[in-house]
C-alpha cells in the first residue's frame, strides 16, 4: 500500500467560456481539478490550502471514510469550513475495499460547480478487474456552467426561497465547446469510460452514436455486466462502462442531455464531445446519437432497474436481519419566508426541502461531528429525528396537496444508530411540489438498493419484490419520480454522516438528514480523536 499525496491550492482562476472571460474558484489553476488515482489499500493525503475568497471544504464523494469521519468534508457536518486567506486542512483517509470511479468536490455553497475532480480507485496490483482489461480508459466529467458567480446564484435562490437560475450550458470535462476531441480509439479495442455526473441540478442521459456499453460498476461498486445503449446518471452518481470500438472508422459524438423528471418541465440542454477512430477514412460529418426524449422516465427507470451487483467471493452478502426500519418521506414543501429572505414571496412562502417533515438546518457554532465527539449535542443538535413521517398523506399526489404544505418544520435532528446495526430505509418521494426525481446520497456507506418503483410504497406488495440475492450497491440512489426506493446498510462506521439530495439547490433548502453512529466495542470500531489541524469555528 502506498501513500498518495496531493496539495490542493484553492483560488481564483480566470477562464474563457461561451465567449466571455470569467473568474471561477478552482484547484491548482485547473478546471476540472486534479485527478486523484489510488489503489485499494492506499492512504490518500490531501493538503488543502484555501486562497479563494470563500469558505471551503472538500468531500471525497463515495469514499467510505472508515474511522476517518473527520476527513469526510461536508461543511458544518463533519467540519467547520477552511477559512479564506490561507486556511489549511489536511484530509487523510484510507481506501478500504473500494474500486472504480469516484470523485471529489467542494461541499459548501454551490462551489462544487467548479471545484471538483475525478477520484479513481484501481484494483490492488495483485487483483485486476473482474472483466477483461480494457485497452485504455477515459474519464468523462459531466457538469454545468453559469455565466455568473455560483455563490451569487445560490445566494439569489436562498433570498428568493425558490429554484436557482438555470445554468446556461452543460460541460464535458469542463468544456462547453461541443467539438473537442475526447478520445481516439482503435477499431476492435475496448475502452473503459469512467462517467461522473458532477452537474449541480440535472440528471443526465449519456450516449455515444453507433456504440453501446456494458456497465460494469456504479458508484465504485461492481455490477453484473449490463448491456445498454443509454446510460443514466444522476448528480453524484458514477458509471463505469466498457465500450467496444466496433463501428465504421469515423467520428462520433458522445452526448449528455438533461433528463427532466418533472412532468411539466421544459428545460433541456445537451453537451457533446468527439470520439475519433485512428485511420479514419471518412470525411463525413460526425454522427450524433439519437437521444431519449428529455422527459423519458421509462428509460431512466429501466436503466436503474437493470442493475444488479456482481457476485464475487469477496462480495459481502445482504444482511438478512434488519434492526432498524425507517420510512422516510422526502421532497420539497413550503415554509413561511424568513426575515432575511428579502426576495421571498410572502404569500407563497419559501421552498423547504424536508425528510420526514423536518427541514434540516445546518448548525452555526460547531460542526455536528465535533459536538458528537465531545459527547454532548446540547445546543447543536437533538436526537429527535422521527423513524416515520409524523403525518401520513397520499405522498405520490401531484403538486398542490394543499394542507400538507403546513407540516414542514425546521430543525437540526439526527437519527442515532448503534454501532453494527442493520438499517433499512424506505425512501418515499412525496412530490408535494411537483413529482421530481431526487438523487439521495449517503455519506460514509455503500447501501444495497433492494427495490424501487413508482407511486406509493406498499409493504404488502413490495417486500416480495426485494432483491436479497444480488442487489447492486451504491452511495447515491435516484428515487423515482413520485416513487420509492428501499435501501439497506450496516452502520459499522462510527461518526456523523449526512444523507441528502444531490441536486445542489435542495441541500441548503434542507433536504437532508443525519445518521450518528456510536463507537463499537473493538479498537477498529472506534473513531480516533480529530487531527491537530481540524478546522473549528
Ligand atoms: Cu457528493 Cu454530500 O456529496
Amino acid at each position: 500500500a502506498a501513500i498518495v499525496e496531493h496539495t490542493f491550492n484553492v483560488g481564483n482562476l480566470t477562464v474563457e467560456r461561451l465567449g466571455r472571460s470569467q473568474v471561477i474558484t478552482a484547484v491548482n489553476g485547473q478546471f476540472p481539478g486534479p485527478k486523484i488515482e489510488a489503489r485499494d489499500g492506499d492512504t490518500v493525503v490531501v493538503h488543502v490550502v484555501n486562497n479563494s475568497p470563500y469558505n471551503m471544504s472538500i468531500h471525497w464523494h463515495g469514499i467510505l471514510q472508515r474511522q476517518s469521519s473527520w476527513a469526510d468534508g461536508p461543511n458544518m457536518v463533519s467540519q467547520c469550513p477552511i477559512r479564506p486567506g490561507g486556511g489549511r486542512y489536511t484530509y487523510r483517509f484510507n481506501v478500504t475495499g473500494q474500486e472504480g470511479t469516484l470523485w471529489w468536490h467542494a461541499h459548501v455553497s454551490f462551489l462544487r460547480a467548479t471545484v471538483y475532480g475525478a477520484l479513481l480507485l484501481r484494483p490492488a496490483p495483485a487483483e485486476g478487474y473482474p472483466f477483461d482489461k480494457p485497452h485504455r480508459e477515459a474519464t468523462i466529467l459531466l457538469g454545468e456552467w453559469w455565466n455568473a458567480s455560483v455563490v451569487d446564484v445560490e445566494r439569489q435562490a436562498l433570498l428568493a426561497g425558490g429554484a436557482p437560475n438555470n445554468s446556461v450550458a452543460l460541460t464535458i470535462n469542463g468544456l462547453v465547446d461541443g467539438d473537442h476531441q475526447l478520445l481516439t480509439v482503435e477499431r476492435g479495442r475496448t475502452y473503459l469510460l469512467r462517467i461522473v455526473n458532477a452537474a449541480l441540478n440535472y440528471q443526465l442521459f449519456f450516449k455515444v452514436a453507433a456504440h453501446s456499453f456494458t456497465v460494469v460498476a456504479a458508484d465504485a461498486c461492481y455490477t453484473d455486466p449490463y448491456h445498454t445503449d443509454v446510460i443514466v446518471v444522476a448528480p453524484g452518481q458514477t458509471v463505469d462502462a466498457l465500450m467496444r470500438a466496433d463501428a465504421h472508422p469515423g467520428r462520433y459524438y458522445m452526448a449528455a442531455q438533461v433528463y427532466q423528471s418533472l412532468a411539466n418541465a421544459t428545460y433541456s440542454a445537451t453537451a457533446t464531445a468527439l470520439i475519433t477512430y485512428y485511420h479514419q477514412d471518412d470525411a463525413t460529418p460526425p454522427e450524433m446519437p439519437s437521444m431519449p426524449a428529455f422527459n423519458d422516465s421509462a428509460t431512466a427507470e429501466r436503466f436503474y432497474a437493470g442493475l444488479t451487483g456482481l457476485l464475487r467471493d469477496s462480495t459481502p452478502t445482504v444482511p438478512p436481519h434488519v434492526d432498524t426500519r425507517m420510512l422516510v418521506t422526502f421532497g420539497l414543501g413550503v415554509t413561511p419566508c424568513a426575515p432575511e429572505q428579502t426576495l421571498c414571496n410572502r404569500t407563497l412562502g419559501s421552498v423547504a426541502g424536508s425528510m420526514n417533515n423536518v427541514s434540516f438546518q445546518f448548525p452555526a457554532a460547531m460542526s455536528l461531528l465535533e459536538a458528537h465527539m465531545r459527547g454532548d449535542p446540547d445546543g447543536v443538535y437533538t436526537r429527535e429525528f422521527p423513524d416515520r413521517p409524523p403525518v401520513m398523506f397520499d405522498f405520490s399526489g401531484e403538486a398542490g396537496a394543499g394542507a400538507a404544505f403546513a407540516f414542514t418544520s425546521k430543525g437540526t435532528k439526527v437519527k442515532a444508530l448503534r454501532y453494527g446495526e442493520t438499517v433499512e430505509v424506505v425512501l418515499q418521494n412525496t412530490a408535494i411540489l411537483g413529482a421530481e426525481n431526487h438523487p439521495l446520497h449517503l455519506h460514509g456507506f455503500n447501501f444495497y438498493v433492494l427495490a424501487q418503483g413508482a407511486g406509493n410504497f406498499n409493504a404488502h406488495r413490495h417486500v416480495r419484490a426485494y432483491n436479497l440475492v444480488n442487489p447492486h450497491q451504491r452511495n447515491t440512489v435516484a428515487v423515482p419520480t413520485g416513487g420509492w426506493a428501499v435501501i439497506r446498510f450496516t452502520a459499522d462506521n462510527p461518526g456523523v454522516w449526512i444523507m441528502h439530495c444531490h441536486l445542489d439547490s435542495h441541500l441548503p433548502f434542507g433536504l437532508a438528514m443525519i445518521f450518528e453512529v456510536d463507537d463499537g466495542p473493538t479498537p477498529d470500531a472506534v473513531l480516533p480523536p480529530p487531527p491537530p489541524d481540524y478546522p473549528r469555528c
